[in-house]
């Protein structure tokens, strides 16, 4: 499973490839915005610089919600950098545009994914990657790990290539439910990965040996 991580916070960023076990970036006009981003050069330099810094595909979402513009906007956002991936809504106008991207070689995201049907419609248009947000279908009382699985179960039987990127990871048991229910990728939050790293054991154990060590 690949980590992509959920920010658009430059330290965050850093920390996270610095682990060296980082695969990608997404953002979201909210996670931008929580970062001071404004005006059409700043955001398209800011997602340059995400790709100057992390060797991986970078998700940049448009702004706009029709077709003509979404294409408009995705190339522009696909020619700041190869690694760009262009993040579109799950709408009508939205599964035109991802076609359209598809059709002429431009990598995709499919966001705001809640339902298997539109996680099919999304592959069928030959989406690269497709975003089931797991966390806020979980805060409507739906289980989202199990949205994870059934489309991983579909994408199975039916051969679809998009990857499914659960999104929405609120937590360290997110990723690790995610893992176990066939997502081909997780974005998470920076503390959700480090959450990983805890075990009060690992800490009992560390400082018991090098309390030892000091006695070799
Ligand atoms: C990432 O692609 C999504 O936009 C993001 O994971 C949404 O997360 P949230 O539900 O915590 O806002």
């Amino acid at each position: 499973m690949k980590f992509f991580i959920d920010t658009a916070n430059l330290a965050q960023i850093k920390e996270a490839n610095d682990l060296g076990i980082l695969d990608g970036v997404t953002t979201n006009p909210s996670l931008m915005a929580k970062e001071g981003i404004k005006g059409n050069d700043a955001i398209l330099n800011h997602y340059k610089t995400i790709c100057e810094m992390v060797d991986g595909d970078i998700s940049a979402e448009v702004l706009s919600v029709t077709f003509d513009e979404m294409v408009a906007e995705g190339k522009i956002l696909a020619a700041i950098h190869p690694n760009i991936v262009v993040k579109v809504p799950m709408i009508k106008d939205g599964i035109k545009a991802i076609k359209w991207f598809t059709d002429n070689g431009i990598k995709t995201n499919c966001t705001l994914v809640f339902s298997a049907g539109q996680a099919i419609l999304a592959a069928k248009a030959g989406a690269t990657y497709l975003s089931p947000f797991i966390g806020r279908l979980d805060d409507t009382g739906y289980d989202g790990v199990e949205l994870i699985a059934q489309i991983a179960n579909i994408f199975t039987i039916q051969g679809f290539q998009t990857e499914i990127l659960a999104a929405s990871i609120r937590n360290p048991l997110h990723i690790i439910k995610c893992a176990e229910a066939g997502a081909d990728v997780c974005t998470c939050p920076l503390d959700s990965i480090l959450g990983l790293l805890k075990h009060p054991l690992t800490d009992i154990g560390l400082a018991k040996f090098l309390e030892d060590a000091k006695k070799m």
